[in-house]
């Protein structure tokens, strides 16, 4: 929520904040802004409404020469998405301004107190304090910038990841986070900040990945890094990131999730390699050599990597014989969850810096239980913080909808099944070495099904494209994922979609069947199968058309049938996914919605 980024080098620094937002558009787009200085001043200009609104208001003025300047792309927390609450925030001077991602607790008290000694505000932001206050230290207490930025940051309560520049200073730019995101990207003769590598990617694969409570100060030649309460100097140093900049492109795409759900053959052959020795037949997990197999399994997690969480509790319970409890991490962090030191918790986030999942993880560290975390992004606070990591390895997601982000997960989570079936000799090696054939044949096998899994969801889509609302059914593993069909369907089509357990329809839901109401179920050949049949006539009888999204060759009797390819038991859902994935997408580009950037929605959220 809310992205940043900052520069400053040799080039002009206005068309580069722009490029870097929008490779940050994802993070929020409700309004956005830039700020360079320019002949020794501050220059600003905002925007309400997407960045193409920024752009335009851009191109009407003078080219900028600026070689240093910053940019925001907003998910409004505090005050509405208008131009007036739009960042940057400046000082009451206008020689400082700032942009900020997070959120300030204490923002009204620091803000009376400001109020008190004639500071006049001039938005309803939480952000516009830290401005007015590092403004307010330096003039009072005759303080320079960084002594200001550190004094301030000691004084405000919350999450922040802020760039500020001075027009006293026009070759630097001073930032700093706490528990929100921000990276510093190095490059030759110019540097970056920035809320996420994507940002810089073009210019610079060096990264230093920033701790809490530090503050770095960029110049087209130099960086350093300071502890933002001492302002000691931090050793630290870059690391190269493998991602390439295609990987953050829309690579002739119409959208970002179309390319990211047709990558997911690849992201399954990525987050698979290294980790299958073939010859023995085994997994090699090298992360978790140092653990012993847990006594139980928490998965804690949210929105989609939830459903991940969730499905994987099937396999895991089946391979590797563990008991396992899945919560959303909104629940779990207020409620006194029983998880012992010999238990494990496992956090599973795309971003890293989901604030509920990253409640979770440190209330499991404060409880002394080990925390494995599954994320994507490198050096993110989950990465950071978890006793293990688990990279997923699925390159950047940058549709808000995620996508192959949860198909990296399941294939992780699996691994771990299997793992810790095997680890515990519960897991027969035919059944572990069929299950790792048929992971590795997956990618190849679902290259092939992708076209013509496109084609039917678009025919399906422009079928039921008139319906209001949808019901998705599924047994066994099945449910998570008909939980997901049905939020990728809310996400971006807007169409009331809800998923359910196929056997619990008949306490409550099935009140709301008929003729309009289409139901998806989801179907595989297993003993569940003519359970689930009886469900779907139910359904049938009462008017409801059926959409039988199957793996078996058998007649489920359903209205409309899709069928998928066949997979060994619950991999299967590998197809499954997929299939629902396009679905909800073809049906959101049909209807016109704006598919990569659903209303209200932000892709990292780092609120609670
Ligand atoms: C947001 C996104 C979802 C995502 C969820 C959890 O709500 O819109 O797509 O599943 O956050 O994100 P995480 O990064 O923790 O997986």
């Amino acid at each position: 929520m809310c992205g940043i980024i900052g520069y400053t080098g040799h080039r002009p620094a206005v068309p580069i904040v722009i490029e870097g937002l929008k490779r940050l558009e994802y993070r929020g787009y409700d309004s956005s802004g830039v700020a360079f200085i320019q002949n020794r001043s501050l220059l600003s200009i905002r925007a309400e409404g997407k960045l193409e609104m920024l752009e335009q208001k851009l191109a009407k003025s003078d080219p900028y020469l600026a070689t240093t300047g910053m940019g925001h792309t907003r998910w409004a927390t505090h005050g509405a998405p208008n131009e007036q609450n739009a960042h940057p925030h400046q000082d009451q001077t206008g020689r400082l301004a700032l942009v900020h991602n997070g959120i300030i607790e204490n923002y009204q008290s620091l803000k009376q107190d400001l109020k008190q000694e004639g500071v006049i505000f001039q938005s309803e932001t939480d952000t516009e304090v830290l401005v007015q206050l590092i403004s307010h230290l330096m003039k009072r207490d005759e303080l320079g910038l960084p002594e200001a930025i550190s004094r301030t940051l000691q004084q405000v309560e919350g999450a922040y990841a802020l760039a500020v520049i001075s027009a006293d200073h026009p070759d630097e730019l001073w930032a700093a986070r706490n528990s929100s995101p921000l990276l510093l990207g190095v490059g030759t003769g110019e540097n970056f900040v920035a809320s996420d590598i994507p940002a810089f990617l073009a210019s610079t694969r060096e990264v230093v990945f920033l701790d809490d409570h530090e503050l770095v100060c960029i110049r087209p030649d130099s960086w350093r890094v300071y502890s933002g309460h001492t302002l000691e100097p931090v050793d630290k140093a870059p690391q190269h990131v493998d991602w390439d900049v295609q990987s953050a492109q829309k690579s002739g795409h119409k959208h970002f999730m179309i390319k990211e759900i047709l990558e997911q053959p690849g992201v399954i052959r990525d987050c698979l390699a290294g980790r299958v020795d073939r010859d023995r037949g085994r997994v090699v997990l090298k992360e978790l050599e140092t653990l012993a197999v847990p006594a139980r399994l928490h998965i804690v997690a949210c929105g989609t990597s939830f459903h991940a969480g969730l499905w994987a509790k099937y396999i895991l319970e089946q391979w590797s014989g563990l008991a396992v409890q899945v919560d959303i991490a909104s629940e779990f962090r207020y409620r006194d969850p029983i998880v012992l030191p010999e238990d494990l918790v496992i956090v599973i986030s795309q971003s890293g810096e989901t604030a509920d999942t990253l409640a979770g993880l440190r209330i499991a560290r404060e409880k002394g239980v080990p925390v494995l975390g599954i994320c994507n992004v490198l050096g993110s606070a989950v990465a950071r913080e978890s006793d293990l990591v688990l990279y997923t390895q699925a390159g950047p997601e940058i549709s808000v909808a995620s996508t192959k982000a949860m198909c990296s997960q399941m294939v992780l989570l699996v691994l771990l099944a299997l793992y810790w079936g095997q680890e515990s000799g519960r897991l027969k090696s035919a059944s572990l070495s069929r299950a790792l054939q048929e992971m590795e044949g997956l990618p190849e096998r679902l290259e092939k099904a992708l076209p013509a899994l496109r084609e039917t969801a678009g025919f399906l889509a422009q079928t039921y494209s008139a319906a209001r609302s949808f019901f998705y059914l599924g047994r066994g593993s099945n449910y998570p994922l008909a939980l997901e069909g049905a939020l990728k369907l809310k996400e971006i089509s807007y169409i009331h979609a809800e998923g359910y357990a196929a056997g619990e329809m008949k306490h409550g839901p099935i009140a709301l069947i008929d003729a309009n109401l289409p139901t998806f179920a989801l179907i595989t050949e297993n003993d569940l199968l003519p359970k689930l049949r009886s469900n779907l006539q139910e359904v049938q009888a009462r008017g409801g058309p059926v959409i039988g999204l199957t793996s078996s060759a058998l007649d489920v009797g359903a209205e409309d049938r899709w069928e998928i390819p066949r997979a060994w038991g619950v991999l299967d859902a590998f197809f499954m996914l997929p299939a629902l994935q396009l679905f909800a997408y073809e049906m959101a580009v049909y209807l016109g919605k704006d598919v990569d950037q659903p209303r209200n929605l932000a892709k990292s959220v780092t609120v609670e």
